[in-house]
């Protein structure tokens, strides 16, 4: 079948990646049905030839305007696609969108009119922050990582600074891959614009955002550190899930260790 990814190899290596990630997500029972979503901007991989690809949807509205995504290319999971066939064959289970010129709308070029993710205001919005900070980062990713969502259901633990305190406390290596921690954003309607505004007022400080009751949202350069970057923060969680299920509370490193790595490692306090 004719598909954008043909004679693109730059272009399939990004999309294989992202694949593979996806792999993961299944495999880490993250992604029930439809679960979670990705986008990833591939505009350094698009060439004149798909400049010139004519659009196969009508003009969509992005639901928010994004003033620096104009004329960029993403590639989106498809709305109610499963990760899981995502992993097999990117280009069936997503799509390449184009922004539009007023920065508030966009078209499908290829390689089928798959419909984007419900959660395109999330993920644009965060696209559009990581092209203005110039930090280079190119992926973002939505997923339902289990104890963590679990966490989010105790009041206890939906403090932003006291659950990274504790999750940087269950084993050296969360602060030192997370060192920005955790940001918490209150229940929100999923795919709303109110979730995609708070959602990126708290990566601004944080490496991971979690919403209440549903999820993570991570980014990176890439779709493989963010997908890291969730994985080592649940990692931490399962660690404190399973202390409590041998009967006690994980005693954590204590401050002065935790502040230890943070000094030896040189590990930034903010983005
Ligand atoms: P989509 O199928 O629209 O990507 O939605 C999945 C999801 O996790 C919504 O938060
Ligand atoms: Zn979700």
């Amino acid at each position: 079948m004719k598909s954008i990814l043909n004679n693109r190899p730059a272009l399939k290596a990004a999309l294989d990646e992202v694949a593979e990630v996806a792999g993961y997500l299944w495999q880490k029972g993250w992604a029930e049905r439809n679960g979670g979503n990705l986008t990833l901007n591939i505009t350094e991989f698009i060439d004149d030839e798909i400049k010139a690809m004519p659009a196969i949807s009508g003009v969509l509205p992005i639901g928010v305007t994004l003033p620096n995504l104009k004329g960029c290319y993403f590639y989106c999971k498809g709305t109610g696609k499963r990760m899981r066939d995502l992993a097999r064959d990117p280009m069936a289970a997503g799509s390449v969108v184009r922004i539009l010129d007023d920065c508030a709308s966009y078209e499908i070029i290829a390689d089928l009119p798959v419909m984007p993710t419900s959660e395109l205001p999330s993920h644009l919005s965060l696209q559009d922050y990581m092209l203005g900070c110039g930090c280079g980062y190119k992926a973002t990713l939505h997923t339902h990582p289990i104890e963590l969502v679990a966490m989010s259901h105790s009041k206890e633990y939906l403090d932003s600074e006291r659950l990274t305190q504790i999750l940087w406390s269950m084993i050296p290596e969360t602060l030192a891959f997370a060192p920005l921690g955790i940001g918490v954003v209150p229940y929100a309607l999923p795919s709303s614009v109110e979730l995609a505004d708070a959602t990126l007022e708290q990566i601004k400080r944080y490496d991971v955002v979690l919403w209440e009751k549903h999820g993570t949202v991570a980014v990176g350069p890439d779709m493989m550190e963010a997908f890291d970057q969730t994985d080592v923060l649940n990692k931490a969680a399962n660690i404190f899930m399973t202390a409590k299920n041998f009967g006690f509370t994980a005693e954590g490193m204590t401050p002065e260790s935790v502040q230890e790595i943070r000094t030896v490692f040189n590990l930034p306090t903010h983005r």
